[in-house]
């Protein structure tokens, strides 16, 4: 295993972890430029010369393999305005910054992100910067200190699915005090059950409804929300919109304490089960102690922070779990954890790789790619290697 030799991109994920959590605060605009082009002060790499949309897009998006330290196979950094303008390697006619888009928009294997269709909101800013001539343009990110700013965070007086709507279609412009032209803020139940400025007899949140199901002026700018997923929102708004609260408020779930969910322990020591030292880094020992040969191997947890040889999570009850190993060139393996979790197979794929773990619709990614398949010496019960921890359910 060459796990400590190799020049993995994961360092740039840690120092980013913190940034992601902030997105919404990247879209607040200013003229103010921080920290030093294309670095944080910690070496993050912060896109840098364009519109703060611009750089939530590429920040969420694409700096993991795209950023200071590219990933394997990966020839552009995507970092500053001259590296978006720069004349393509693939056709020099085309800047990087019409290959990024079409490779956005792309419905085929080759989109980027590699397989994954971003939502148009995150497409929209780079055409909308080309379009305008790709003016630059600064975003005060202060990657050095990132701060949550509450005022983005809706109300907790709001349900779930509203708080979530809100926060990932509209809040980065219907913020407080609101951006990009928005005229109201759109953040707590005060502000939805406001008088409408536009409709007189209508609700901030009747309005909401009309503009997200409206065929022009739709909000947000551009949309076109599926119905389902904007059903959640409608329902409330013709219930009244009655105060609740958000039961699942969003919590870090790396934040949680030690625990074994299962509070049940494999004591059967190194003899040789599918179900054997769950936790363990499986291949490491098996190279070691002549065990079998997997390429991949691991345990699927509950919580963050659980310790060795505890039981992790049924991979097929209450709900089929899928652990979806994508190799650089798209092909996936998709294993089922067993009743303990563990997961193992003699597959390979090409690497680098990234895993998304599902669960129904719900998933949890690793976007950073990794060279060796032993999962659990880095998602131990502490994390290692910049890992937060262990491999949770979505
Ligand atoms: C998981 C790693 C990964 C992520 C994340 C990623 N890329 Fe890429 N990208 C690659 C690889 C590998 C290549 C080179 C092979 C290829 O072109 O498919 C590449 C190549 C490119 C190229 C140059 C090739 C061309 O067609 O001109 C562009 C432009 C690009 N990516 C844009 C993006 C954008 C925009 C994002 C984010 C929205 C993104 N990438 C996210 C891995 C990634
Ligand atoms: C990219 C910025 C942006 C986003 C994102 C955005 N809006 Fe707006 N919104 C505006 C602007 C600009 C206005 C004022 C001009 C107008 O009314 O079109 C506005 C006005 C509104 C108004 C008040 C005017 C009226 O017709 O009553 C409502 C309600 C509204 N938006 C709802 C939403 C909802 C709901 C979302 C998310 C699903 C959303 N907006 C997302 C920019 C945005
Ligand atoms: C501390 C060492 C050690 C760790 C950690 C370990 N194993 Fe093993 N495993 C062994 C040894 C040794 C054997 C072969 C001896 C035997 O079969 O009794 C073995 C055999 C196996 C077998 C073959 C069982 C059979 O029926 O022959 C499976 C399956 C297996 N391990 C899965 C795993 C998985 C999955 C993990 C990680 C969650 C793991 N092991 C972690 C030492 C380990
Ligand atoms: C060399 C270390 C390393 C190895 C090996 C590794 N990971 Fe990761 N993993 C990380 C790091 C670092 C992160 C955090 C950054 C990220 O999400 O990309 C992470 C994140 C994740 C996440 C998302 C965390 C979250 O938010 O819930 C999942 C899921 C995951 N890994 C699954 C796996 C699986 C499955 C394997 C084995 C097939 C594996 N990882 C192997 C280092 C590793």
């Amino acid at each position: 295993m060459n796990r400590r030799s190799e020049a993995h991109p994961r360092t740039t994920s840690r120092v980013f972890a913190p940034l992601l959590t902030v997105s919404l605060v990247f879209a607040a605009c200013s003229s103010e430029v921080s920290g030093s082009p294309g670095t944080g002060d910690a070496g993050a790499p912060v896109p840098t010369g364009m519109p703060c949309e611009v750089v939530r897009t590429l920040t969420q998006n694409c700096v993991t393999c795209h950023g200071a330290r590219l990933a394997t196979g990966v020839r552009n950094h995507l970092l500053t305005r001259e590296e978006l303008l720069a004349p393509s390697a693939v056709n020099p006619a085309q800047s990087y910054l019409q290959r990024a888009i079409l490779r956005m928009r792309n419905t085929t294997a080759a989109s980027m992100p590699p397989n994954t269709h971003l939502p148009d909101s995150d497409i929209a800013p780079l055409e909308a910067w080309l379009a305008a001539g790709t003016p630059a343009a600064e975003c005060s990110t202060d990657a050095g200190a990132p701060t949550v700013d509450a005022s983005y965070v809706p109300g907790e007086d709001l349900p779930c699915e509203v708080q979530q709507l809100l926060s990932s279609e509209c809040t980065s412009c219907h913020s407080s005090p609101p951006r990009n032209g928005a005229d109201i803020s759109l953040l707590t139940r005060a502000d939805l059950m406001a008088p409408s400025a536009v409709q007189p007899g209508a609700t901030v949140a009747q309005r909401a409804v009309a503009r997200m199901t409206a065929s022009a002026m739709m909000m947000p700018p551009g949309g076109n929300l599926s119905a389902a997923r904007i059903q959640g929102f409608v329902d409330w708004v013709a219930a009244g919109a009655p105060g609740t609260n958000c039961e699942a408020p969003v919590v870090d779930p790396f934040a949680a304490a030690e625990q074994c969910t299962t509070m049940r322990t494999w004591t059967s020591g190194n003899r040789g089960s599918a179900s054997m030292n769950p936790g363990q880094a499986c291949i490491a020992c098996h190279s070691r102690m002549r065990g079998p040969f997997y390429n991949f191997a691991g345990t699927v947890y509950a919580s963050a922070h659980e310790p060795n040889n505890c039981n992790g999570a049924s991979g097929a009850s209450p709900e089929r779990v899928t652990v979806e190993i994508r190799g650089a060139d798209g092909m996936t393996l998709r294993l089922t954890p067993n009743s303990v979790g563990n997961f193992a197979t003699r597959s390979t794929v090409m690497m680098p790789y990234t895993v998304r773990v599902l669960v129904g619709d719900r998933e949890r990614r690793m976007n950073t790619p990794q060279m060796d398949g032993d999962c659990n010496t880095c998602h131990s019960q502490a994390g290692e290697n910049d890992s937060p921890g262990r491999i949770i359910l979505p």
